[in-house]
């Protein structure tokens, strides 16, 4: 049982948002257009033509949800900041009127005895970067360091650890080359240039943290990796898939190298995009603690496309949130487990930055919102976190995706993942059975470990 769960006494839990998801008031307190609120507002891109113009109105509202994570006896916050709150166009005039809220919502957390933990960036780029070519030009990298530095000037004395990026691997695959995220590219390989110059920025920002004596962490999407079968062809597209979506990003910052690529006929230096000195820069600063995002295994057979080393083939057998993600626990344990027999003493600490579930949660008659296909995804995957650490793993906290129901990207605000419900109509926060449940664990732990 939960209450039983072995963890260290200092381990941390949290929730985590991003600012797109949750914040709303896109033309407010002085805020950029972001690549979000013109793909968003393009017919056909977003179900139902959903935009994150309110989302859950956290600008006005986050008073009311930093009371909601004070009730859950958090540890620790994972946000995102909004470049185009803090740097409408990216580059050049900062908006004091972004970077005030920030400030804000920091001493909230504070003073509700929470650690913030804010991520950097989390897809929502300055239209004006985009419009010179977002993270396929590699100046965005220099750019996106100098919001680093002001940022963190700013809020550096309270907030001791900060995440740089969220999900390359995603922002590339999804945003550049299959044009289901913003913006709406849709560059197939091509899009490698926009995975190297997220990490130079990542390497480029973390030295300006470093130099201001911040942690700093990036929260990668990690998948393990099956072959649908011992066939050689299917082991082969495998190891294909896994070097793409996982040692893409780890590789260069843990092992200072691109991991092989050859498999997908591209050049180890994308192009020409990676230049000599870079991996020096990503690798460089090194990192304080490694996030992970996990969701879900990935199964992967020999290649029908020709166009890719590789396939995607349905995990079998298993339950399925309502975005129809299998639920497979122990692929969490199995992760954690293969990123320490791969990287050895190269691994820092690892901080579980999201996980959670889709659920299609609504109030029952007495309001309440029961939501136990939740409840059962966190208790697995926090079963098989604890075995990761006891196999030896050293992973120092939670964060579960997400505190709120929010804008999902591209199913709009049609996923619900949030602990707390939301009805996007009224903004009425109702907190799910999950979040009493999630509660009373950390309570739980807490008690355990002042004893
Ligand atoms: C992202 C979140 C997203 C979640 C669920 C992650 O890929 O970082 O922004 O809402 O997964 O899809």
């Amino acid at each position: 049982m939960q209450d039983r769960l072995e963890l260290p006494s200092g381990f941390r839990w949290g929730v985590s948002t991003a600012a797109y998801q949750i914040e709303g008031a896109v033309d407010e307190g002085g805020r950029g257009p972001s690549i979000w609120d013109v793909f968003a507002a393009r017919p056909g891109t977003v179900r139902d033509g959903h935009t994150g113009a309110v989302a859950c109105d956290h600008y006005h509202r986050y008073a009311e949800d930093v009371a909601l994570m004070q009730g859950l006896g958090l540890d620790g916050y994972r946000f995102s900041v909004a470049w185009p709150r803090v740097v409408p166009t990216g580059a050049g005039a900062v908006n004091a009127a972004g970077l005030d809220f920030y400030d804000r919502l920091v001493d909230a957390l504070l003073a509700a005895g929470i650690t913030p933990l804010p991520t950097l960036f989390h897809w929502d780029l300055p239209q004006a970067l985009e419009d010179g070519g977002g993270w396929l030009n590699r100046d965005t990298a220099y750019r996106f360091a100098e919001y680093a530095a002001l940022v963190a000037d700013r809020l550096g004395d309270r907030v001791p650890a900060w995440i740089t990026l969220n999900e390359p691997f995603v922002h590339m695959v999804y945003g550049y080359a299959l044009g289901i995220h913003a913006p709406g590219r849709t560059l197939m390989l091509d899009a490698l240039p926009a995975a190297h110059h997220q990490l130079l920025g990542h390497g480029l920002a973390a030295a300006v943290l470093r130099e201001r004596g911040l942690d700093v962490m990036i929260a990668n999407n990690l998948t393990p990796v099956r072959p649908a079968t011992d066939d050689s062809a299917d082991v082969a597209a495998a190891t294909a898939y896994d070097a793409l979506h996982n040692r893409l990003f780890t590789d260069p910052l843990l092992l200072g190298r691109y991991p092989d690529l050859s498999a997908f006929g591209v050049a180890q230096d994308f192009g020409g995009a990676v230049r000599p000195g870079d991996l020096d820069l990503i690798a460089g600063p090194g990192l304080d603690g490694l996030g992970v995002n996990y969701y879900n295994p990935t199964r992967i057979a020999a290649p029908i496309d020709p166009g890719l080393p590789f396939t995607e083939v349905p995990i079998e057998g298993v339950p399925r949130t309502a975005f129809g993600w299998p639920v497979v626990p122990d692929g969490l344990r199995e992760l954690l487990v293969g990123l320490r027999d791969r990287y050895g003493a190269s691994l820092p600490p690892v901080t579980i930055t999201e996980n959670g579930c889709s659920v299609a949660d609504e109030p029952a008659a007495n309001g309440s919102v029961p939501d136990p296909d939740r409840i059962s995804y966190l208790a697995g995957h926090l079963d098989a976190l604890a075995e990761a650490v006891a196999e030896g793993v050293d992973v120092r906290g939670y964060f579960t995706w997400s505190l709120l129901d929010n804008y999902e990207w591209a199913e709009g605000l049609t996923q619900r993942f949030g602990l707390v419900h939301v009805d996007f109509t009224t903004q009425r926060r109702t907190p799910k059975a999950s979040y009493a449940w999630y509660r009373d664990l950390i309570a739980a732990h807490h008690a355990r470990h002042t004893r």
